[in-house]
C-alpha cells in the first residue's frame, strides 16, 4: 500500500516519519519528483535501489534544505560557494568533495569520495527537509529506464505497493532534472538540466567543459574512481578454498567469514556490499572467495559491483 500524503502540517509530519523509520517517500521538487530515503541509511538506500529496479549502484543526489546544511556534507571551496549563492535553492547539483564526519551511507556517493548535493526550492520539498531534518537521498521517482515522474499520479503509476508514501504537491514546474555541476577538479557540467550552461558561465566567469573527464576522478560511473578491494576476488565460489577469505551469501554460506544477508535478502545483501567488501579487503590473507548473488532484482546491481571488484586492475 502506497499512501498519497496532502502536502500539509499532518501530512508532512508523516512523510517525514515514514523516512525516519527508514522507508521511502516520494516528493515533489520544481524539477521532477524524488524517491527519497534517508542517505544515512543503508537499508533505506539499499530500497530505493530496488523500488527502482536499478541494475547499477550508481551515486545519487542528496537534497538538504539550505547551504548551511549542505556545508555539513560537502567540502565548498569559493566556486562552490559562489554558485550555491547564486542559485540554491534551485535546480542546481553540485558534485563537491564528501565529508566523511557527514556519515551518508556509501551506497548513497558509490563509495566515490565526492558527493552530489542539490537544495531544491520547491516549497513541499523545503518543508519536507526541514520537518526530517537530515539529508535525503532521492533520485527520480520512476521505475529505472522509464521517464521521470512530473505528477504525483505519475509516481503511483510506476510505483504503487513498493513505496510508503507520495507527497501530492501538484505538477513539477521545471519538468527537467537539475544540472549537475562537478566541482570536483576543473569544473564541468556533468548533466544539462533546469539551470542553463551559460548562467553558470557567466557566475564563475570562465566556459565550462560539459560531460565527464575520463582521466578525471570526479566523473559519474567511472569504474576507476570507485573503490576497489586490493585483494583478489574471486565470484560464484559455493566452496572456498583453504586459506580464502570467504564473503557469503545466504544460508548455504552459514560457514562464510562475513555473509551479506544470512537469510538471502537482497535489500539487507546490498545494503551490507560496499561495508563488507572492505572490511573483507582489511582482513584477507590472500583472494576473497565470494558466493554467488542471484541474478534477479537487486542481486543484478549487487553482481555488478562485485563483478568491477573481481575485475583485472592496471
Ligand atoms: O532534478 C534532479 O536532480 C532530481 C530531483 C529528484 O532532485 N534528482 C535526480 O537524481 O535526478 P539522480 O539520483 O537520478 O541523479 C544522479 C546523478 C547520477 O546519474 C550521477 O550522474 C550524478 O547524479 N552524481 C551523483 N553523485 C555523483 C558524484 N559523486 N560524482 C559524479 N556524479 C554524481
Ligand atoms: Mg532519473
Amino acid at each position: 500500500m502506497t499512501e498519497i500524503l496532502a502536502p500539509t502540517p499532518d501530512g508532512l509530519a508523516r512523510a517525514a516519519r515514514f523516512l525516519k523509520a527508514e522507508e521511502l517517500v516520494a516528493f515533489p521538487t520544481e524539477t521532477v519528483y524524488g524517491l527519497g530515503g534517508d542517505a544515512r541509511s543503508d537499508i533505506a538506500v539499499a530500497r530505493i535501489f530496488e523500488a527502482k529496479g536499478r541494475p547499477r549502484f550508481n551515486p545519487l543526489i542528496v537534497h538538504l534544505p539550505d547551504l548551511d546544511a549542505a556545508r555539513a556534507v560537502g567540502v565548498f571551496d569559493d566556486r562552490a560557494e559562489r554558485v550555491a549563492s547564486a542559485f540554491w535553492p534551485g535546480p542546481l547539483t553540485l558534485v563537491v568533495p564528501l565529508r566523511p564526519s557527514a556519515r551518508l551511507s556509501p551506497l548513497v556517493t558509490a563509495d566515490l569520495p565526492s558527493v552530489a548535493i542539490r537544495v531544491p526550492a520547491h516549497p513541499v520539498a523545503q518543508q519536507l527537509l526541514r520537518a526530517f531534518s537530515g539529508p535525503v537521498a532521492a533520485p527520480s521517482a520512476n521505475p529505472s529506464g522509464r521517464v521521470s515522474p512530473t505528477r504525483a499520479e505519475h509516481v503511483m503509476a510506476g510505483l504503487q505497493g513498493r513505496i510508503a508514501a507520495v507527497v501530492d504537491g501538484g505538477a513539477c514546474e521545471v519538468g527537467l532534472e537539475s544540472t549537475i555541476l562537478g566541482l570536483v577538479g576543473e569544473p564541468v557540467i556533468l548533466r544539462p538540466g533546469g539551470i542553463p550552461a551559460e548562467a553558470l558561465e557567466a557566475c564563475l566567469g570562465r566556459p565550462l567543459a560539459t560531460g565527464g573527464d575520463a582521466a578525471k576522478p570526479s566523473a559519474p560511473g567511472q569504474l576507476a574512481s570507485h573503490y576497489a578491494p586490493s585483494a583478489r576476488v574471486r565470484l560464484e565460489v559455493t566452496r572456498p578454498e583453504p586459506g580464502e577469505f570467504w564473503l557469503g551469501f545466504g544460508p548455504e554460506a552459514a560457514a562464510a567469514d562475513l555473509n551479506l544477508s544470512p537469510n538471502g535478502d537482497l535489500v539487507e545483501a546490498a545494503a551490507n556490499l560496499f561495508h563488507y567488501l572492505r572490511e573483507a579487503d582489511a582482513r584477507a590473507k590472500g583472494t576473497i572467495a565470494v558466493s554467488p548473488v542471484p541474478e534477479k532484482g537487486l542481486g543484478r546491481a549487487i553482481n555488478d559491483r562485485l563483478r568491477r571488484a573481481a575485475a583485472p586492475r592496471g
